[in-house]
């Protein structure tokens, strides 16, 4: 059987910064509760002009080009997005068109903060049952378009940007060894956009009640995402067929810096610096926080041949899930 791996993977972030001491300005809130909250800094807030269509394109530009692929070389691309530029057409239709890709497959996953992980999980198997040979993998989020700035509970949380990979069997940089997912909709209500869908219609009335923004109970939130990534992190491990001391590097969702440390202590073999965040600087990009944690790591660290990556996310759903990645070498 043919084994998918990433071949090249790519981010792209925005290049307008909003700061906490910008934040203070806008709500009754401080730069102080902030970062003893959740760690963050700041986050990147998309123009005007840019949607998840086109940071997700220019993620795909990038990795295709350090795949040495073009757009033709694609037969099938998967979008995961809370924030789709319309509920249809698909965003994954508007990037075939901006990369200028054949009419090949293209759709869109809502897995929320997993959709990285789920949009993997598709790709690895729609090569290793040799549907596609190439799949252009997106992760894209302009989730400003969706958070209420008058609420300090959220508006401090989220941040905008977009990552890429390209998975293949014809070359090999990552493997991806084994993907694990999750859900439970039975907590759908503790994180949720309510309004613009079929149940409640956007009209004058969903508006004035906020119902397009997003609401989150963040503690409960909180306790579901620690013990949820924990448990999908060993079941992946489990199927890998390792232990958990072989795990070389943890990239776990980046929602918040307590809840990755959280997550990290499992890991007592680990240090700090192989634990990677970057939370700090883009706050919670949603489903596109792990591949632009996966491409950071990439470029910035000394990564060996067999190193084996851990990614783990958690969302709106719920939904979970995690991958373990060997590195085979730098190809891309
Ligand atoms: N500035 C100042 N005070 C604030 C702010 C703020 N920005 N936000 C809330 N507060 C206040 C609250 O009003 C509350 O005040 P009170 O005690 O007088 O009522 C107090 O701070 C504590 O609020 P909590 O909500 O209990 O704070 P908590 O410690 O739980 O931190 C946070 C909140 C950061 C949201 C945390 O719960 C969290 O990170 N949750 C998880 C979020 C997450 O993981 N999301 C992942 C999925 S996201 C996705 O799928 C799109």
């Amino acid at each position: 059987m043919k084994k998918a791996h990433i071949i090249a993977t790519s981010s792209y972030v925005p290049e307008t910064i909003l700061t906490n001491q910008q934040l203070e300005q806008m709500v009754d809130t401080s730069d102080e509760w902030i970062q003893t909250r959740t760690g963050i800094q700041e986050r990147r807030i998309a123009g005007a002009e840019e949607f998840s269509s086109t940071m997700g394109a220019k993620a795909a530009d990038i990795a295709l080009k350090k795949a040495g692929k073009t757009a033709q070389d694609i037969d099938c691309i998967i979008v995961g997005t809370l924030t789709p530029d319309y509920l249809f057409p698909s965003t994954a239709c508007l990037i075939q068109d901006l990369i200028g890709a054949g009419n090949i497959a293209a759709f869109d996953i809502q897995a929320a903060c997993s959709g990285y992980v789920y949009a993997l999980s598709l790709a690895k198997a729609f090569i290793e049952s040799a549907q596609y040979s190439c799949v252009l993998v997106v992760a894209s989020e302009k989730l400003s378009s969706i958070v209420n700035y008058q609420d300090r509970s959220t508006c401090v949380l989220f941040g905008d940007g977009s990552a890429a990979c390209i998975v293949s069997a014809e070359k090999t940089h990552l493997s991806i060894d084994s993907v694990c997912l999750g859900s439970d909709g039975s907590q759908s209500d503790l994180l949720i956009l309510p309004g613009g869908g079929c149940k409640n219609p956007t009209s004058a009335k969903t508006v004035e009640e906020n119902l397009h923004y997003i609401q989150m109970q963040g503690k409960d939130v909180f306790k579901h995402a620690v013990l949820r990534m924990e448990a999908s992190c060993q079941e992946c491990i489990q199927k890998a067929g390792i232990q958990e001391s072989d795990i070389s590097w943890l990239i776990p969702h980046q929602a918040n810096m307590r809840i990755i440390n959280a997550m990290a202590k499992r890991f007592t073999h680990l240090t700090q610096d192989h634990i990677y965040k970057t939370v700090h600087k883009y706050g919670n990009t949603s489903c596109s926080s792990l591949g632009i944690a996966l491409d950071e790591l990439l470029q910035e660290k000394a990564i060996h041949p067999e190193d084996k990556l851990l990614l783990t996310a958690f969302g709106a759903g719920f939904t979970w899930g995690s991958s373990v990645l060997t590195y085979k070498g730098d190809v891309a």
